[in-house]
């Protein structure tokens, strides 16, 4: 037992769940601990700063210091409290960074599908026990949840105005700029004489589906990279095209790169595995072990898990598809097109994409196609 300062883990979570809490962190590979004296959860509160076990014990009456001594010896070993002077302590207002707010929502992500499966299953029977039990039902806990996350939505959505409008002033750009050039979704490519945009590490930060700060017709080119098979098809991708109309001015045009999924059909079909494979040399993180379908229905966005939020494909493109989805979004004007063919001469930019540039052979990976905002 460790008799210096001790404290809770950053990632440290005490839940209640019908009348016991339940401790854990997010990163530890044990089980939750399961607590029901209120008292010691009291006594674990005083944790968030450090504190010495001597003293803590020192004032749990004699007849329970073992007990106490026991449960924190345990939260040791799994994790929940840590050595003030660790990395694990560190206060996550301080060490925090987007990677670490993943894992919590991966984890959310997950644990909301699996309790569907759950909830479908126990439906009116879970309702009656729960609330017999502890007084809240089923629908009762749904609407606490859902409640919890738009609380934190709308707190977030609140913050919008002032994350972005100083990276705009920073660029030069104001939401009635004109004649704009876009790069959405940009990832770690540049292009320049455009606003290169991305949810992170880019010029210009934000989460597209917020829509786009910028006047409608302010907007002369849009470049898209293989960002939109990211989005769920056809509710989220509609809505992101039809923002992306609106800011063209009459006559901009809008180029998009997307995963080909006609030709991963063909490769598929003629057992042409080569093509899966040389993936690799673009996408080196590829899992190897890939049968060529398992390869080819990631690629189409069949089989994302919940917890891969944005990272995972979420629906697949062919020439037919993709134009039906801008013609709905309001585009007149939809043409296919080849790498680097742009017929606007400052739209001749997929070789600044690796993901774009990718080819087996002298085939492409990606499916180029064209919109334009006709006046
Ligand atoms: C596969 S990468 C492509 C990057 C780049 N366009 C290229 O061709 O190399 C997809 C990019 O879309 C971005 N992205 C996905 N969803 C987004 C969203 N809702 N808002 C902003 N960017 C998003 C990701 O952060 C990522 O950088």
């Amino acid at each position: 037992m460790n008799n210096g300062t001790l404290m809770l883990a950053a990632d440290a979570l005490i839940r209640a769940r019908a009348g016991r809490w339940l401790i854990h962190t997010t990163t530890s590979r044990y089980p939750a601990f399961v607590l029901d004296n209120p008292n010691l959860v009291t006594l674990l509160g005083h944790f968030v700063r450090p504190l010495s076990l001597l003293t803590v014990l020192a004032q749990v009456p004699p007849a329970h210091r073992a007990e106490v001594q026991q449960v924190l010896e345990h939260l040791q070993t799994i994790g929940v409290l840590v050595p003030a002077d660790s990395p694990a302590a560190a206060d996550p207002a301080i060490d925090w960074s987007a990677q670490r707010a993943n894992v919590h929502l991966r984890h959310l992500a997950r644990s909301v599908y699996d309790l569907g499966g759950d909830v479908a299953c126990l439906a009116t029977f879970a309702e009656t026990e729960l609330r017999e039990r502890t007084g809240a039902g089923l629908e009762r806990r749904l609407l606490a949840m859902i409640a919890a996350v738009d609380g934190l939505k709308s707190e977030l959505a609140g913050l919008r105005d002032a994350f972005v409008g100083p990276q705009l002033a920073a660029l030069g750009l104001h939401p009635h700029s004109r004649d704009l050039n876009l790069h959405l979704g940009a990832g770690p490519t540049r292009i320049d004489g455009f606003v290169n945009i991305d949810i992170q590490g880019a010029p210009l930060n934000l989460n597209l589906a917020w829509g786009l700060p910028f006047s409608d017709g302010s907007v002369q080119r849009i470049y898209v990279s293989h960002m939109l098979e990211h989005l769920f098809y056809p509710h989220d991708v509609g809505t992101f095209l039809r923002e992306m109309r609106r800011v063209l001015a009459p006559g901009g045009r809008l180029r998009l790169a997307v995963p080909d999924i006609a030709a991963c059909i063909e490769a598929y079909r003629t057992g042409d595995r080569r093509f899966f494979e040389s993936r690799h040399e673009t996408w080196d993180w590829w899992p190897k072990d890939l049968t060529p379908l398992e390869s080819f229905l990631a690629y189409a966005g069949a089989g994302a898990e919940p917890g891969h939020l944005l990272e995972s494909h979420k629906f697949g493109y062919d020439f037919e598809t993709l134009a039906k989805a801008l013609r709905a979004a309001g585009f007149d004007t939809v043409l296919e097109s080849r790498f680097m063919q742009s017929e606007d001469p400052l739209l001749q930019v997929d070789s600044a994409s690796a993901v774009a540039s990718a080819r087996h052979g002298e085939h492409y990976y990606a499916l180029f196609v064209e919109a334009v905002r006709n006046p």
